[in-house]
């Protein structure tokens, strides 16, 4: 595969990691930072054995090798060497709004033109840390969901000056890197995804509290039920199949809908010790010294998935 021009990751953590094997599955050149140099050695490594391992296992992205591929991606050692001839760069420093600002204002005094800023920001809008800048056009949010080499939704989230040609073209690239962006009209505190997985958090929690079931019958409720449901289509989706179309499903369901929602307590109280006696059954059910091997539980059927997907997307 010919080269594709350069993207940039500032922060090389998990998710800085992840950014740079799907761009470079897709044929980009990838230069990587992070504020410790070591970080970066042992990322490269990490990211080295990663891609080994997926060849080996058939789930290698891309048309090249696992070699080829790693030999695109390249460690620097200071931010200029980041933004100098790059057409994206994917920040990826942790969650912290005085770091987010800073980074930014950085790469504001540097970034060319035309380069995209992008945040993999998780929590905060990007008016909070990407104002006052002379490149706020340029500036927007591309929040990856856990692990993003297998969960392929991104959230494009603008900020109130990021230019409707940026938001375009990061959802391109996007899409190119085999992602499924959702783009935003407008910012929003918690953007998409994390308002419906708190609102489902929060209702778990009142469930468990209020004695209706325990924890690990609301984990089953959604593991045999609505997960599987929602793995191939969304809720809206799923209401118009049940019935004859969304007005018919609202004709049968929409006074027991308003009634149900009624009822709902709203948000939850997760501070300690209120949110005690469902840590405690968690830590029953899911003990903390056998979290590593869950996550790697998790990943696999993940894969699987991913796979799965793919497969029937050829159908
Ligand atoms: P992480 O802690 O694994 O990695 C952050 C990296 O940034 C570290 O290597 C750190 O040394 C580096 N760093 C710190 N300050 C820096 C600076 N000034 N310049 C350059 N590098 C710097 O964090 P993770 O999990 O990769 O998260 C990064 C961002 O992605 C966060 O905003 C997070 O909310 C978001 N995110 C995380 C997800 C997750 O599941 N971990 C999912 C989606 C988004």
């Amino acid at each position: 595969m010919e080269a594709r021009k350069k993207i940039g990751i500032v922060g090389s953590g998990l998710i800085g990691r992840s950014w740079a094997m799907l761009f470079t599955a897709a044929g980009y050149q990838v230069v990587l930072y992070d504020i410790l140099q070591q970080q970066v050695t042992d990322s490269l490594q990490e990211i080295k054995q990663q891609l080994l391992t997926l060849e080996k296992n058939g789930m290698l992205r891309g048309a090249d090798s696992a070699e080829v591929q790693f030999g695109r991606i390249k460690g620097v050692t200071s931010l200029n060497q980041v933004v100098e001839g790059a057409v994206y760069v994917q920040e990826c420093v942790p969650e912290r709004l005085e770091l987010k600002k800073n980074v930014f204002k950085e790469l504001d005094a540097i970034v060319g033109e035309d380069t995209i800023l992008a945040s993999s920001v998780s929590t905060m809008v990007p008016s909070s840390f990407m104002g006052g800048l002379k490149h706020g056009a340029n500036c927007v949010v591309a929040h990856p969901t856990n692990p993003p080499y297998f969960v392929p939704m991104v959230e494009v989230v603008p900020s109130p000056w990021t230019s409707p040609e940026i938001l375009v073209k990061t959802e391109e690239i996007m899409v190119e890197i085999g992602q499924e962006p959702v783009v935003f009209q407008k910012e929003h505190p918690g953007f998409g995804s994390n308002r419906i997985q708190y609102s489902i958090l929060n209702e778990c929690y009142h469930l468990i509290k209020d004695g209706v079931l325990s924890a690990d019958g609301v984990d089953k409720l959604m593991k045999f039920g609505l997960g599987p449901r929602y793995a191939w289509m969304g809720p809206l989706e799923t209401a118009v199949l049940n019935a004859e179309g969304m007005r018919s499903y609202l004709e049968r369901y929409s006074h027991i809908m308003h009634s149900v929602s009624a009822d709902l307590k709203g948000p939850a109280d997760w501070s300690l010790p209120a949110a005690e006696p469902i840590i405690q059954q968690l830590d029953q059910l899911f003990p903390l010294d056998k979290l590593k091997e869950r996550r790697q539980w998790r990943d696999e059927r993940l894969i699987a998935f991913a796979a799965l997907r793919d497969q029937m997307k050829r159908k």
